[in-house]
């Protein structure tokens, strides 16, 4: 079996100032100073990029992501932000397709595909989002919806543009309802999506492809998640404004 690398990313959504993205990242760094155990990367709001870009300059153990971006290089699209801008501030990483967006802001499949092309050839790496809603998963239909997402956004896509894609199942039940997927449903559902990673592009891509489980993440429910052999990491969202949780989680890697 291909060994890969955890990685564990905390989505903060819209929130924290400045100050108060300084003062958690500042604790991170001291909480995860002899953590050396996967990737960790932080999604802070756009506004507090810069200066979180700073501080972690000195410290290349957490990598900088930012939450959202538009596919166009540059222009007249007020309110939005270019993967090269992203670079300029010091992201390595972006979500692309997070649910929040899909639902509030109409972002399609084909949308979210031009955004992840963009996003790798500008050299950053999309955290791409994919997850079914309550109904879809209560009527056992979960599967054709993630299929249906992943071929929507992936199918065609080269290669090299894949292999520096991250993959993550959120469930959109399980975003911030306090109601994780079991580890049995996330392990199914992760390996539903390798199976189709195979399907679509090869056995190579598919078993070196990392995918994270998000929703409702936290330090009790994070190590069980973290054993099953398909999910190779967490994208948190609620518990990773706060840091000790953030820290509990990122060390259940081990
Ligand atoms: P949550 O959010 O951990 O607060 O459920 C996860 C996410 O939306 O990425």
């Amino acid at each position: 079996m291909t060994a890969r690398t955890k990685i564990v990313a905390g989505n903060w959504k819209m929130n924290k100032t400045v100050a108060e993205a300084i003062s958690l990242v500042e604790q991170l760094k001291k909480d995860l100073a002899a953590f050396s155990g996967g990737d960790v990367i932080l999604c802070p709001p756009f506004t507090a990029l810069p200066s979180v870009a700073k501080l972690l300059g000195s410290f290349p153990k957490i990598h900088l992501g930012a939450q959202n971006l538009h596919p166009a290089p540059q222009g007249a699209f007020t309110g939005e932000i270019s993967a090269a801008m992203l670079r300029d501030v010091g992201c390595q990483f972006v979500i692309v397709g997070h649910s929040e967006r899909r639902r509030n802001f109409g972002e399609t499949d084909a949308f979210l595909r031009e955004k992840l092309l963009a996003a790798v050839a500008a050299g950053l790496r999309p955290i791409f989002c994919v997850g079914e809603e309550l109904p879809d998963r209560e009527s056992g239909r979960w599967p054709v919806h993630l299929r249906s997402q992943l071929q929507g956004a992936l199918h065609g896509v080269p290669v090299d543009v894949l292999s520096e894609i991250v993959l993550a199942y959120e469930p959109v039940w399980a975003i911030g309802t306090g109601r994780n997927a079991t580890p049995e449903q996330a392990q199914e559902a992760h390996a539903l999506l390798r199976k189709e990673m195979e399907a679509l592009h090869g056995a190579s891509i598919a078993s070196r492809m990392r995918i994270q489980y998000g929703g409702s993440v936290t330090p009790q429910n994070a190590h069980e998640l973290l054993i099953q052999p398909d999910v190779d990491g967490l994208l948190v969202g609620g518990a990773s404004l706060n840091a000790e949780s953030f820290t509990s989680i990122v060390l259940a890697v081990g």
